[in-house]
Order: C-alpha cells, then structure tokens, then sequence
C-alpha cells in the first residue's frame, strides 16, 4: 500500500508529460500537415536563395549604405578602422559644396568667413584663383569637374564660373549655393572696382589693370551708358543669368532661353541662392541648410576680429550715374532684373519657411551708411 501511495503522485507526473509532449506534437502535425511538403521545399528553397544571394551581394558590395551612416553615426571603431580617418560623428548631410560665385556680389565676404569655418568644422576648402574664366571648354569642364569630386570630402570648392552640369559627365552632382544682387548695383561696383581698386589703395588698380588707358579709366559712367560703350550694353551686362544658366554659349546672349534655363537651374539644383542686400539673413540661412559648413557663421560675422579681417572695403570713386542713364541701364538689363527679383522672391519664400521676416528689416533701410557695409564688398578682378 505505501508503495502505491507512494508512486500515485510520480505516475500521474509522467501522465502529464507525455500529454504535453502528444499536444505539442499535435500543433507541430497539425502545422506540417495543413502545408504540403511541396510548399515546405518551396519555402526552404527560398530562404536557401535569400541566403545565398545575401552573401553575394555583401561579398560584392558590402552592407549597404544605410547600414554604414548608422554606424557611422554611432562612431563605431570598425568603420574608421575600414574606411581610414574621418570626421567627427554626424548624421548623413551634404558632403559636396559648390559655390560658383558671382563677380561682386560679396563673395569676398563669404570667401573670408568659408577660411575660417573650414578651419573650425574641418571641411575642406578649396577656393579657385582663376578669376576670368568663367567660361570652359567641354575638356576643360570634364577635367574640373573630375577634379572638384576628387576633391577630400566633405568639401566647399568656390570658383567663378559658370554652372557645370555635373550630370552631363555622369559625375555625382554637389549641392549648389550662390549670392547675388541687384544688377545695376554689381555693374557699378564693377565698372569703378576695374577702374580704381580698394582699400588697397590708389595704386592698386595699376597692378590689377595696368594695360588700362586713361581715358578709358577716367571715362563717365554717364558717357559709357549713353553712347552705348560695350561694356555699357549688352552682352556685357548680361552678367549674372550666365553664372546659373550654364556652360551653353546660348547662355551668354540675353535672351528668354537662357532666363528659363537659369531660373530652372536655380529650382532643381540650387539649394540656396541669397541676396546680398539681406547678407545678415543669408549667412543664418546658410547656417541652418548647411549646419556642417556654416555653424556659427553669423556670430563670426559680427565678431570684432572679423570686422577688422573684412575691412578691406570701399570700392573708390564711386559715382552714382543720371538718372537718364540708370533708366537705360535698367532697360537693358531687363533679363537680369526679372532673374534677380525671380531668386529674391524664391528666397523671401526659403526665410518665411525657416520663420524669417521676409523684406529687408526696415530699420536696416533708415540707417546710416555703415563703412562695412555689403554694398562695397570687394571681389577679385572679373575681366569677363
Ligand atoms: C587671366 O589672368 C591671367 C593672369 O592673372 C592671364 O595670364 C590670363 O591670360 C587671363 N585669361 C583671360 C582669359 O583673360
Ligand atoms: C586638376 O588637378 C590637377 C592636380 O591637382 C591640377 O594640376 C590641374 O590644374 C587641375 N585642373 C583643373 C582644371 O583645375
Ligand atoms: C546636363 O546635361 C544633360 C546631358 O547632356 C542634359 O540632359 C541636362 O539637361 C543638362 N542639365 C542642365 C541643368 O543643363
Ligand atoms: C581698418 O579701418 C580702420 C578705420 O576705418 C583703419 O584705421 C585701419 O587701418 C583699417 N585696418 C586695415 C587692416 O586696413
């Protein structure tokens, strides 16, 4: 008797396992037998393919790329190791810059402030000492082009010169940013930029144009606007449409073609174009597109050292010419008005989405003039 009580409890216990055990096997039949064995092989073929085609495909090219931004971003020691030094951790952003700037516009400015940023986010910059050539033959564009996307990234690379089609020779395309200006503004910096220099002083101007006559230096703005001068008249003032048209020699000749062309390049390739009337707003924008390239910008704009750095400006003898001769100009540089006011509205329209005040600020209108203003930012010599 006691060892039947005794072996009750243990008997049940193997009863309940074996249960459990039938159960389980139950579900596992119930399972093979509702899928055929042909659908079972077809599943396992599957998988086997998948398999096999993963380890091709990683043989081939790796993870992909996301895979590798996420690491990246975690900073794992694996992809330095793999992909040798790089910079600090950052999210994914535009690594590739292009800033095809725009002959006296404040690209001088902008040239000073990309030194010392590159220096203080480690991109680099490569700012081109070709001045007048704006304009390339197709080898000559192929052979930059090849040369800018060698270029250690991230990079900034900033030449004047008209926009390239990246796409046209299969090279990845960069983001492209630009600053302009109001165009009878530009055309007068210019003509007395070429004729007495800056800061630099007086004599500046006989090393930057030394083969200039006199009377060609000495001539009236007024006299070279009305008796139709070619540098007064067109092509000569279709200036800034060329630099966002592009390499086309029918993007040099005024005309509704290469506005169009301009003004399309500017929506799909552009990321920013600013106005140098609102610099201050350009530089925050700039700040916040282009956080890796532009951090900070504003405040080393306004920093005592970089007023002392940028004062180097004034262009000298600056006359403002009849207001005969200011309605002629703006008749002949209606392309480039309707350009400008084109970009300007598009960036009225990039402040309002970031939450900016569009217009000029209207207490910036009524002040004095300022002796750092933007409107005598210097440039190199544009013989173009
Ligand atoms: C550009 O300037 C360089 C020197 O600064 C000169 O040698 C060259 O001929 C100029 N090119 C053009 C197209 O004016
Ligand atoms: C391209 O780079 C090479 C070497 O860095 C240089 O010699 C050449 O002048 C560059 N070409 C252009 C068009 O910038
Ligand atoms: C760039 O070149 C390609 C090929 O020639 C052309 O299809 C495309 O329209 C060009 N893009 C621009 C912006 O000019
Ligand atoms: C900067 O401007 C001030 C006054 O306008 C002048 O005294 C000073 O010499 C200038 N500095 C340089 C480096 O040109």
């Amino acid at each position: 008797m006691m060892k039947n009580i005794g072996n009750n409890p243990i008997h049940k216990h193997q009863v309940n396992h074996i249960r459990a055990k039938n159960k389980r096997g139950n579900w596992l039949a119930v399972i093979l037998f509702r899928i055929s064995r042909r659908d079972f092989g077809f599943c396992l073929t599957a998988l086997f393919l998948f398999c096999l085609g993963s380890i091709f495909w990683q043989l081939n090219g790796g993870p992909p790329n996301i895979l590798q931004g996420v690491r990246y971003y975690f900073g794992q020691s694996t992809f330095t190791d793999d992909h040798g030094p790089i910079a600090p951790n950052v999210l994914p952003f535009p690594r590739k810059v292009v800033y095809n700037r725009v002959g006296k516009c404040g690209s001088r400015t902008i040239v000073l402030l990309l030194r010392i940023l590159a220096d203080r986010h480690q991109f680099t910059l490569v700012s081109s000492d070709i001045h007048n050539k704006t304009r390339l033959t197709k080898h000559e564009q192929g052979t930059l082009m090849r040369n800018i996307s060698e270029i250690p990234q991230p990079f900034l690379y900033t030449r004047h010169v008209h926009f390239l089609n990246f796409s046209r020779f299969r090279i990845d395309e960069p983001v492209y940013i630009n600053i302009i200006r109001d165009p009878i503004n530009r055309f007068l910096s210019n003509y007395f930029f070429r004729r007495f220099g800056d800061w630099r002083g007086e004599e500046n101007h006989l090393v930057r144009t030394p083969g200039m006559k006199d009377e060609e230096r000495y001539l009236d703005i007024n006299t070279c606007i009305l008796e139709n001068y070619p540098e007064c008249s067109n092509p000569r003032l279709f200036y800034i449409i060329p630099y966002f048209c592009g390499q086309h020699p029918q993007c040099r000749e005024p005309s509704e073609w290469a506005l169009e062309k301009a003004k399309q390049n500017v929506l799909e390739h552009y990321l920013l174009v600013g106005v140098l009337e609102e610099l201050e707003d350009v530089l925050l924008l700039l700040e916040r597109l282009l956080p890796h390239f532009f951090a900070d910008v504003l405040n080393i704009y306004k920093s005592p050292e970089y007023k002392k750095l940028g004062n180097l400006t004034g262009t000298v003898r600056k006359h403002t010419p009849s207001l005969e001769a200011l309605q002629v100009l703006y008749q002949r540089m209606e392309y480039e008005y309707i350009f400008y006011n084109f970009a300007r509205d598009l960036f009225h329209l990039t402040k309002r989405k970031i939450g900016l005040r569009s217009g000029p600020r209207p207490s910036r209108r009524h002040r004095s003039p300022d002796p750092n203003a933007q409107e005598e930012e210097q440039d190199e010599e544009e013989q173009d």
